[in-house]
């Protein structure tokens, strides 16, 4: 840090001003450091999280390029309730274009992060309103059940259990057939500690058992039909996940 030089109308005149600054200095100094760490243990620590704030990072996101990976071996174990598909999650644009691709799959997207460098195709999708930027912190803009599956990825690690209270049964909300969840390993964490001087926030992975003990204090039921079909799929095409991969049923 630099010392500026103060507001030349201050410097004559004022010994006490000129007494008091060294102390100002060390007092700015110390303000500085404390916003920093706070800056710092922000995004761990559960205070909330900035998504809107912050851009993406192309690759980044581990558990998006996994939905992308994992699309064959949701098919089989969802079937028909692949028709009509949520994703929520930064590079949406890639996994809503990836689920387009498929036949009779409609797909739209939510990005909570600002998209600053999307492509063309990016673009056009956000033009069409296939894929719209949001922040996941507020209600969804979608009617109960309006779509058959919901599949998020990444943006629950960065929300604090205050937010994930509000995001995560909005989720379940807005489906119809189901709600996959895709999460890192906390073996992750590590990787992604380097976000934040990158990005100003880090994401908190949870372990299995930390989201199975949410689920059953928040009335979230999982959907062990669909794990089971899931899990079948994958150790028949040999898949295995860089995710944590969780299935919740939607409300009757
Ligand atoms: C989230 O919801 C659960 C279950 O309703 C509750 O036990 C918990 O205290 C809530 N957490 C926060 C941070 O609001």
């Amino acid at each position: 840090m630099s010392r500026r030089p103060g507001n030349p109308s201050r410097r004559f005149g004022d010994s006490s001003k000129s007494r008091s600054s060294p102390i100002l200095s060390v007092g700015l100094i110390v303000l500085g450091s404390l916003f920093l760490i706070a800056y710092f243990y922000r995004g761990s620590g559960g205070l909330g999280s900035h998504l809107d704030s912050v851009s993406r990072v192309e690759g980044d996101y581990l558990c998006s390029g996994e939905v992308q990976r994992a699309i064959p071996i949701l098919q089989k174990a969802y079937g028909d309730s692949m028709h009509k598909v949520l994703h929520v999650g930064p590079d949406t644009c890639y996994v809503v274009s990836k689920l387009l691709k498929e036949d009779e799959t409609e797909a739209w997207g939510i990005e909570p992060y600002d998209i600053e460098d999307a492509d063309s195709n990016c673009k056009s999708l956000i033009r069409r309103g296939s894929v719209r930027v949001a922040d996941i912190k507020f209600p969804l803009p979608y009617r109960p059940k309006s779509f058959s599956l919901v599949i998020v990825s990444d943006t629950l690690d960065y929300l604090s259990p205050r937010y994930l209270n509000k995001t995560l049964p909005d989720l379940v909300r807005v489906s119809a057939d189901g709600l996959v969840i895709f999460t890192g390993f906390p073996t992750n964490q590590k990787a992604k500690v380097a976000d934040v001087s990158k990005f100003g926030r880090a994401a908190k992975m949870r372990s299995s058992s930390w989201w199975v003990k949410y689920f059953l204090q928040t009335n979230l039921e999982e959907n062990e039909a669909a794990y089971k079909k899931f899990e079948q799929a994958s150790t028949k095409s040999s898949y295995v996940p860089k995710c944590q991969i969780f299935h919740l049923k939607s409300l009757h």
